[in-house]
């Protein structure tokens, strides 16, 4: 049972998100409690119309917790997980620092639900743009088995958190008064510009957002022969992420059959209709929980290749709405 909940990074872009989503999807639990670092202790948040103070997160927080969903920066929880599960609680993790290791399930409810049986106490919920790209990959991979992926992502400012959105705005009003406003977030100036590095430098000239995409498609979908070539570009959206996709499958499918694969699957909307002008966009996603698919078209250049647009909400699939329903998963299943 899962009486008490505890969301930790209760005061950020994506814990912000997890609240509205545990009030939506009206989860089973009793209490909830919020925690977060010293710069948010005391302060109210309203959670179905009652006030919760924000506490710190600290050794002891967890003690009566049954279960916490933590999106917090990786070193915060490399530190807080071990003694959460230490105090009791099973812990859904939104950072990229268990995502990983071997002993934590790597969910996507929709995609490999059964992973979730087998864990230790802590269980990852994938990167963003990891996750939406292998939601569309899902239903082709069942049926076709995926060889190799080329994807382009057009991630949105708000995948850095709140400061990034912060210093999207911030850009663009210096850039349209000719300043040039210093970066802190990113590395070059967002407003009015893209730019081609998430993360660091990784691995033979990709970057570390790069291989998360390489990596946890690989786990997610049990199969590490998939070939997977990232460019992982920071774009001026302040909220959703695209991703332009290329994917090679073993058998050949149709143009036809992939958007029928597609539309029946959980979780995937189509919204397809070029001559009408109708394709997913950042601005039509804001706020939805689905991964929107569109521009389904042969890869000319190669014979069993589909192309394909993708978007999805950062802040819910991406993030605050995978881990919510992974807590949904475990409380229908305990
Ligand atoms: N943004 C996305 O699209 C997205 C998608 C998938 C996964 N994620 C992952 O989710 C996590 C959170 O991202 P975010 O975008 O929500 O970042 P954010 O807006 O910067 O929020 C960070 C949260 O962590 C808390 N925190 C920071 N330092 C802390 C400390 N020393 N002790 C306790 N709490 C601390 C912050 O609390 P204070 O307010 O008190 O500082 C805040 O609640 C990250 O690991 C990120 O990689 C993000």
């Amino acid at each position: 049972m899962y009486e008490t909940l505890a969301v930790v990074g209760a005061t950020g872009a994506v814990g912000r998100i997890v609240l509205e989503q545990l009030q939506q999807r009206n989860l089973p639990f009793k209490k909830l409690k919020l925690l977060a670092s010293e710069r948010s202790v005391g302060k109210e948040v309203r959670f179905n119309g009652e006030a919760i103070k924000v506490e710190l997160l600290a050794p002891g927080a967890f003690k009566n917790v049954d279960l916490a969903i933590g999106s917090t920066p990786d070193e915060i929880a490399a530190e807080f997980v071990p003694y959460a599960v230490k105090e009791g609680a099973v812990v859904v993790d939104e950072s990229g620092y268990w995502r990983m290791d071997p002993k934590v399930p790597l969910i996507i409810p929709e995609v490999n639900p059964d992973a979730a049986n087998k864990h230790e106490g802590i269980l990852a919920s994938p990167n963003c743009s990891t996750t939406q790209m292998v939601v569309a990959l899902a239903p082709l991979h069942q049926v076709a088995r995926v060889t190799r992926v080329v994807v382009s992502t057009y991630q949105a400012t708000s995948g850095a958190g709140l400061p990034g959105s912060e210093e999207l705005n911030d850009s663009v009003r210096s850039a349209l008064v000719g300043q040039t406003h210093p970066p802190k977030t990113f590395q070059h100036p967002i407003g009015f510009n893209l730019i081609p590095q998430i993360g660091s430098s990784k691995y033979e000239g990709y970057t570390s957002e790069e291989m998360k995409m390489v990596y946890e498609t690989q786990k997610i979908l049990g199969d590490d022969g998939i070939q997977v070539c990232p460019t992982c570009v920071r774009v001026p959206v302040t909220n959703g992420h695209s991703e332009s996709i290329l994917v090679e499958t073993e058998k050949h499918i149709s143009v036809e059959e992939a958007k029928e694969l597609f539309e029946a699957f959980e979780g995937i909307t189509v919204v397809d209709d070029l001559p009408n002008n109708q394709y997913p966009m950042p601005r039509d996603c804001e706020g939805k929980d689905d991964v929107f698919v569109g521009r389904i078209r042969k890869d000319i250049s190669s014979p069993n290749g589909i192309a394909f647009w993708c978007v999805s909400d950062n802040l819910r699939k991406g993030a605050a709405t995978n881990a919510v329903q992974i807590a949904e998963l475990l409380m229908k299943r305990s």
